[in-house]
């Protein structure tokens, strides 16, 4: 359906430089460039893109593609609708029709039925049945403005006022199930998924109504209810509160957990306010907080899960390199309760007090030992010096090493040397974990294609240079082509990948990596991309082409025991001479 034609188009208008230069810094590495990857957490780049095959990959977790995969990606969209964005970002014109393509057809639809569902939702809050709930909400403080802002609204106290109001909009059911805003019964009857609850529509950063969060008006449980994941929502990728929140980021981000507390700090000007979507914080939102902010203010519940929680968020967020500081809400158990009870002004003031990680983990560990006892000390000392050990900056730690040093009448030198022995041994461990890692991960993809043919790494490696010469060299393949078939290859997606450079060869077109994998699936393109990193410096000498063609063809003749045991007297002799002249 997507011609070679359009393809070709899009990429010589857009090279995969520039766009993912958009997402991130790009760092001139020899003839390639690098990136810290934007798919997995890390600080050191292992994300190549290489210019002459406009393909990316990563070393760190085995993802790559072509310019397409890489948008598909990061903004999360399927093939086609990639190419309709990269369309409209080269100005070219793009005449699928979205009625045309499932995929697409497909989102707009479960987008237009939220919008519906938020719409009906909405009106029922103003309606006569929604006095209960207006009330709730008026009495937990949220202004008129503050609930038509974020689109708050009410589901009925019924089992199918949304389904009908939907099915009278033309809607059909399985839509509503594929949108998560109608489930199914054991039985096979559908309902409304949510019923006599508090609504808040979820956005995302383009400003589509990806999902809904409802609260109950009372104490019944469950008190939240989220939907599900579906075709156009990832709860771990998605942010509350992000689409208003990255209007007002200024270098710096509120993040809080509950859609009230977020909510309850835009009304009082807190506008550059987050929340996550009531599980804890993942590396995907870690990283969509950096593409917008420097420094993350944590603001979570003052209970024990919300700062256990709050800590483990603020190292996820220390890993994309972030700034972190931990709000100390002092008596209040939410930020939602402290800026009711002590106002606007004094919540700034317990922004600015907040503390990086170091100083507040500090203090809390003050509070919980008597520093009056020799055991007390020598118990603060140990866990200090567990702490000291995660700044990163030399200075930075020496200054916290003479401040504890006064405090508790410890030399210098030794903390510094318990600190570092610390440092050492954290990063033996770092190493040895990332290593794993990232050797298991590297070769989760490339091991599922080989499964089975471990015995032949030899020939396998020779067929993956011959595709990488072949990509590289595209200009002169009669002379490779003639010499092998496909039947030569050993690997099912090698067999693939040489079958499209034939067709492809037959029409006359260029061997272009997008291309050829056009019909490829995303992990049979990360495949694809990880042979073109295994040859990144492959020669264009024919020599060494023959070579590989050499084990390949070779592979073929060789026999098993079996075949010897099998074959006629008169086979087997030739057989044998001929192995005795190779061996000569
Ligand atoms: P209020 O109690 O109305 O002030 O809401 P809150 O946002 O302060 O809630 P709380 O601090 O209890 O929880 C924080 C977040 O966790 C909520 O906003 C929800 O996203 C989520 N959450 C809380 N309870 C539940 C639950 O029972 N089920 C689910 N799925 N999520 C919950
Ligand atoms: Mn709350």
């Amino acid at each position: 359906m997507i011609s070679d034609d359009l393809i070709m188009e899009i990429k010589s208008k857009i090279n995969i430089e520039d766009m993912i230069s958009k997402y991130t810094i790009l760092k001139r590495d020899g003839k390639n460039n690098k990136c810290i990857c934007l798919f997995h957490s890390e600080k050191t780049p292992s994300m190549v893109i290489y210019s002459d095959t406009q393909s990316f990959y990563c070393f760190g977790c085995a993802v790559g593609g072509d310019v397409f995969s890489f948008i598909m990606k990061v903004e999360n969209l399927g093939y086609i609708e990639s190419i309709k964005y990269l369309c409209e970002i080269g100005g070219i014109s793009f005449d699928i029709s979205d009625k045309d393509n499932q995929e697409i057809e497909t989102k707009n639809i479960i987008r237009k039925i939220n919008i519906d569902t938020a719409k009906f939702f909405y009106q029922n809050l103003k309606s006569e049945y929604g006095k209960k709930a207006r009330n709730y909400l008026f009495n937990r403080g949220f202004s008129i403005n503050i609930i038509k802002k974020y689109g708050i609204g009410y589901a009925l106290d019924s089992w199918s006022s949304l389904l009908d109001y939907l099915k009278l909009k033309k809607y059909k059911i399985f839509d509503m199930y594929q949108a998560g805003v109608v489930s199914k019964s054991q039985k096979g009857s559908y309902y409304d998924q949510f019923r006599d609850r508090i609504i808040f529509p979820i956005i995302d950063i383009r400003g589509n109504i990806i999902a809904f969060g409802g609260r109950v008006l009372d104490d019944t449980k469950p008190k939240y209810l989220n939907s599900s994941d579906t075709i156009i929502f990832k709860k771990s990728k998605n942010l509350f509160s992000m689409n208003f929140a990255k209007k007002h980021i200024d270098k710096t981000v509120v993040l809080v957990e509950g859609y009230v507390d977020a909510i309850s700090l835009y009304q009082h000007g807190f506008k550059n306010v987050v929340a996550t979507l009531g599980t804890s914080l993942t590396s995907e939102q870690s990283r969509l907080i950096s593409r917008y902010s420097k420094k993350v203010i944590i603001g979570y519940d003052s209970d024990k899960a919300g700062q256990i929680a709050g800590i483990k968020a603020s190292n996820l967020l220390s890993e994309v390199g972030l700034d972190v500081n931990m709000i100390n809400l002092k008596d209040c158990k939410d930020p939602d309760e402290y800026i009711k009870k002590y106002g606007p002004d004094r919540f700034s003031v317990i922004i600015n007090d907040s503390q990086n990680i170091t100083d507040f983990e500090i203090s809390k560990l003050k509070k919980s030992i008597d520093m009056d006892t020799n055991q007390g000390v020598s118990n603060y000392i140990k866990q200090v010096i567990v702490l000291l050990s995660k700044i990163k900056n030399e200075i930075e730690r020496d200054v916290y090493v003479l401040r504890i040093s006064r405090d508790t009448n410890i030399s210098k030198d030794i903390i510094t040397s318990q600190v570092n022995k610390v440092i050492k041994s954290n990063i033996f461990k770092k190493k040895k974990h990332q290593y794993r890692k990232l050797t298991n991960l590297s070769r989760f993809n490339t091991d599922n294609f080989i499964r089975g043919n471990e015995h032949f790494l030899r020939e396998i490696k020779a067929e993956q240079g011959i595709i990488a010469f072949i990509l590289k060299n595209s200009n002169n393949l009669n002379d490779v082509l003639s010499n092998i078939t496909i039947d030569d290859f050993i690997l099912a997606i090698d067999k693939k990948i040489f079958s499209s450079i034939c067709d492809l060869s037959a029409k006359g077109g260029n061997m272009d990596f997008s291309l050829l994998s056009k019909n490829f699936s995303e992990k049979e393109k990360e495949y694809f991309s990880s042979i073109l990193v295994k040859f990144d410096i492959i020669s264009n000498k024919k020599e060494e082409i023959y070579d590989y063609i050499d084990i390949l063809v070779r592979y073929k003749q060789r026999m098993t025991k079996e075949d010897i045991i099998n074959m006629d007297p008169d086979k087997l002799r030739d057989f044998y001479i001929n192995l005795k002249e190779k061996s000569i």
